[in-house]
Formats: C-alpha cells, sequence, structure tokens
C-alpha cells in the first residue's frame, strides 16, 4: 500500500473488479483514503472477503449486464447521495490465436470490457453531470495500445476503451467531469495465468525489469481521480514500468 497523500473522505467511489487484483487494491486504497466505496465484481465470495475486511459496499453482478451497472448506481446513490469516482476494472482474458477464438469467447471478452465500461459509465454519468463534477478511470492495456500474439479479442476490446476514453472525455468536459485510463502491468491472477516463459519475457521487456504489484497501480488512478487532475482528461498513463516504451 503506498503512502497516503489522498484523501477522499467525501468522496463515493464505484470500482468495477473489486474482488482480487488491482481492483481489490483500489478498493482498499480508496477506503483508506476515506471514501465511500462501492465494489462491484461477479465473484461473491471474494468480494465479501474484501468488503468485510475494508468496509465497502458489495454489489454482485456481471458488468456486461446493465442491471448491475444500476445496482451499483443505486447503491452509491442510497449510501451518500453521489457518485464522484468510477474505476472500470473488471476484465477477463481468453486468449487464444485468432483463427481459434470461438463467437462466445469473442462477445465475452469484448462484453465484459468494452461493453461493462460503456455500461457503468452510462449509469453514472447523468449524476456527475447533475453534481458538476466527477472521475472516471478506465483500465486499458499495454495489448490495447500495441497488440500481441494470442489477444485478439482482448486487444480490440481494450483499443475500444482507449476510443471510448478520447470520447466520453470529449463528450463530459463540460460537465467538470474527466476520463482517463491507466494501462497496468502488475502480477496478479491474471498474469499467474500466462505461461513461465512468457511472463518472464514481458518482465524483461520492461525497463524496470519486473512486474508492478497490484497497490502500486492505486497511486496513479488516486491522482487521476484528485481535484488536483482537474486540467488532465483523455490520456492514458501506463503504469507498467517502462513496458509500452
Ligand atoms: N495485471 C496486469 O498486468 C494487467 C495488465 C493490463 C491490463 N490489466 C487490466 O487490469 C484490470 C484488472 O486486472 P487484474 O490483473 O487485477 O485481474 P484479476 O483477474 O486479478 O481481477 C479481475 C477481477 O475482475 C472480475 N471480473 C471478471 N469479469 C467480470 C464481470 N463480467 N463482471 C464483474 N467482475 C468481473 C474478476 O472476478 C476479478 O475479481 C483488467 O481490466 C485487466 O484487463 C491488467
Amino acid at each position: 500500500m503506498p503512502t497516503l497523500t489522498y484523501d477522499f473522505h467525501d468522496r463515493t467511489v464505484i470500482v468495477s473488479g473489486a474482488a482480487q487484483g488491482i481492483g481489490a487494491e483500489l478498493v482498499r486504497f480508496f477506503r483508506a483514503a476515506g471514501a465511500t466505496v462501492v465494489a462491484v465484481d461477479l465473484d461473491a465470495a471474494g468480494l465479501a472477503a474484501v468488503c468485510g475486511s475494508s468496509g465497502a459496499v458489495p454489489v454482485v453482478g456481471d458488468v456486461a449486464a446493465a442491471s448491475t451497472a444500476d445496482a451499483a448506481v443505486t447503491a452509491a446513490l442510497e449510501a451518500t447521495g453521489r457518485v464522484d469516482i468510477l474505476v472500470n476494472n473488471a476484465g477477463i482474458l481468453r486468449d487464444n490465436v485468432v483463427w481459434k477464438i470461438t463467437d462466445d469467447d469473442w462477445d465475452l471478452v469484448l462484453g465484459v470490457h468494452a461493453g461493462g465500461t460503456f455500461r457503468l459509465t452510462r449509469a453514472c454519468v447523468p449524476s456527475m453531470r447533475a453534481q458538476g463534477a466527477g472521475r472516471i478511470v478506465n483500465v486499458t492495456s499495454y495489448t490495447g495500445l500495441h497488440g500481441n500474439v494470442g489477444q485478439a479479442n482482448y486487444a480490440t476490446a481494450k483499443a475500444g476503451i482507449i476510443g471510448f476514453t478520447k470520447t466520453v472525455a470529449k463528450e463530459v468536459a463540460r460537465f467538470g467531469v474527466t476520463v482517463n485510463a491507466i494501462s497496468p502491468n502488475a502480477a496478479t491472477r491474471m498474469v499467474e495465468a500466462i505461461p513461465e516463459e512468457r511472463r518472464r519475457e514481458i518482465e524483461l521487456m520492461a525497463p524496470l525489469a519486473r512486474f508492478g504489484r497490484a497497490d502500486e497501480m492505486c497511486a496513479a488512478v488516486g491522482f487521476l481521480a484528485s481535484d488536483e487532475a482537474a486540467y488532465i482528461t483523455g490520456v492514458v498513463l501506463p503504469v507498467d514500468g517502462g513496458l509500452s516504451i
């Protein structure tokens, strides 16, 4: 956990993909900084553990479904009457070379990443617009920026999130809402799924020659979600040890 320099006491935050990995660290980070946090995930048991220890409000559901986005916003409004910060972090992999990707795995990966980011954003913008302020931080990937063998579905979804970030940044700027993205590189379950040899190659591709820790993603998200970042919108901030240089 990085040293806390952020104060989100009066903020209500929605974090998707909150049951483990980067999302779970973000829940702990925002709670430690005083925020009310609504934590969204498919994994009910994992979410209960994270929320039990942090005091976040759990919403169990699939981000690909509009009903989950509505439930998350309802939970936030019931808790504080506000939605200040949205972090679209939920994600999955269904890797394969393009000629072997099934329709189901194509639709699933686009539905979770692009569809989930769209639906939660659509559900949150009306509150942010009414407040005249808001922060949306999306999670994209090196693969969305540069491509990666075996990840055509994921690359399409993550590149789509970059286009979405820039487009929505232009649409909501006039409401005092910023929309940015981070591109992480962190040793989580998602990375453990990569074969050992390839994992080592990726580590060495980054000048800092290691994967980040999930908690090392928090300061960047916290900054983009802070008042101090009011003049930054539509950017993709790599938090990746230089992987994308
Ligand atoms: N770890 C990395 O190096 C890395 C690199 C680039 C991008 N990312 C992105 O960072 C984000 C977080 O990844 P992570 O590494 O923490 O992975 P993770 O697998 O540890 O966590 C992902 C979380 O998302 C949840 N989730 C999956 N599908 C969902 C759905 N349909 N609805 C709700 N929740 C769902 C999972 O249950 C899990 O809790 C993802 O968007 C991922 O693509 C991670």
